[in-house]
């Protein structure tokens, strides 16, 4: 659904909607949301089992301590846990089915991820495959597209405010023998809780809070974008739309401002909410396949694509654009003034790079936008400018 909307002088932006289209509203997360709330997951956990298996990464959790806090929490609360820390960038397919494995074996009856995107969606992966049988790549929309009939449920603690997987039904997993890195979207994903705790992410080195800061504006500015944006989804979108242009430069600058990463964190649960009621568009289709060829962190990916794929879509999505701009507290509802204040946000996080600093070349360009159109299709077609191969090699070739 596309929209109109009015503006006044005070930067209030009141979407109308050109049609009243119906829409869905998914999002049965519990949430648990605030300063110290991580002492509850091992109440929370409890609900749903009590032999986790403990999904996390190989190193961050453990060396800043937050790995046994969390597992202390749970023992205390008569969780049995089985970790399983193996988890790298772009979780692998192969990874997802080692811990599924594992799972089996120890007779797990739910499944924790701690960490970021990263871990929490492997730990989707495994809450799938370990009661499915084939394999997670069974189920991947671009392998045989089999169905799961049931998952463990899972419980997701992030860590990062970055990629709202905690609440959303999404996971990102990479096929090492393919490069294919294709979003898997299945409601046996979505956390049954969401531990969202902003005193854990005091510690995110800047750099990673730029890019997981990033993420979360994408995410918002696509969701806001999207042909079903809808009531639903713009209001989470347009708030966090708000809150990154307010507090991401604080949280990179001062990484030890609570204040600047509760607001961060919200961010990105509304984030996360937005694209689980719409979805993301073009920038998120263009960037998978980048991190699926050369390993490219996902939101330096998107930090650099970001500029040619919105000048691309500018056309098409004047008005969309013109309230992005006014969430971001520019001073004409232009949408022009979008695109200036998300470069002005890359540049006051350092990341304002070229697709060709994070390792992209030119002769890769066609096998990209194949890949993209391929593994990706869903988000292209919901970009508000329709967008075939020629157009998206033309995007990466300006990108570069
Ligand atoms: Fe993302």
């Amino acid at each position: 659904m596309q929209t109109g909307s009015q503006n006044t002088n005070t930067g209030l932006v009141q979407p109308e909607a050109a049609s009243p289209a119906p829409f869905r509203f998914f999002m049965p997360t519990e949430l648990y949301f605030g300063p110290g709330q991580v002492q509850r997951v091992g109440e929370v956990a409890r609900k749903f089992g009590t032999r986790a298996l403990f999904v996390t990464g190989r190193r961050a959790m453990r060396e800043s301590g937050i790995l046994d806090r969390v597992l202390g929490h749970l023992r205390d609360a008569g969780v049995e846990t089985v970790v399983f820390d193996r988890v790298t960038p772009n979780p692998l397919s192969t990874t997802v089915d080692e811990g599924a494995a594992l799972a089996r074996e120890r007779r797990c009856d739910l499944v924790i991820g701690l960490g970021g995107g990263s871990a929490i969606d492997a730990a989707k992966g495994m809450a799938v495959a370990a009661t499915n049988p084939g394999g997670i790549w069974h189920y991947s929309p671009l392998g045989d597209r089999a169905v799961p009939q049931q998952a463990l449920p899972i419980v997701a603690v992030a860590t990062t405010a970055g990629t709202g997987t905690e609440v959303d039904r999404y996971a990102v997993i990479t096929n090492p023998a393919t490069r294919e890195k294709p979003g898997f979207a299945m409601e046996w994903m979505q956390p049954r809780a969401a531990i969202v705790d902003p005193e854990l992410m005091l510690g995110v080195p800047p750099r990673t809070t730029a890019a997981t800061g990033l993420d979360v504006l994408f995410h918002s500015v696509e969701a806001y974008l999207h042909r079903s944006a809808s009531p639903a989804s713009d209001l989470a979108a347009s708030q966090a739309i708000r809150l990154v242009a307010r507090w991401l430069p604080e949280a990179y600058r001062k990484g030890d401002n609570l204040e600047a990463r509760y607001w961060m964190a919200w961010a990105s649960t509304l984030a996360g909410v937005a694209i689980n009621t719409a979805g993301t568009v073009l920038i998120h289709a263009m960037e998978h396949p980048l991190s699926g060829h050369y390993g490219v962190v996902h939101a330096e990916g998107l930090a650099a694509l970001s500029q040619a794929v919105l000048e691309y879509d500018l056309p098409a999505a004047r008005e969309r654009l013109a309230d992005v701009a006014a969430f971001l507290g520019a001073p004409q509802r232009d949408a022009e003034q979008a695109l200036e204040r998300i470069r002005q946000l890359r540049q006051a996080v350092e990341l304002d790079v070229r697709l060709r600093d994070l390792g992209a070349r030119e002769e890769d360009i066609p096998a990209l936008a194949a890949d993209c159109l391929r593994t990706m299709g869903g988000g292209v077609q919901a970009n508000p400018r329709p967008a075939d191969a020629a157009a998206i090699e033309e995007i990466y070739r300006r990108a570069l």
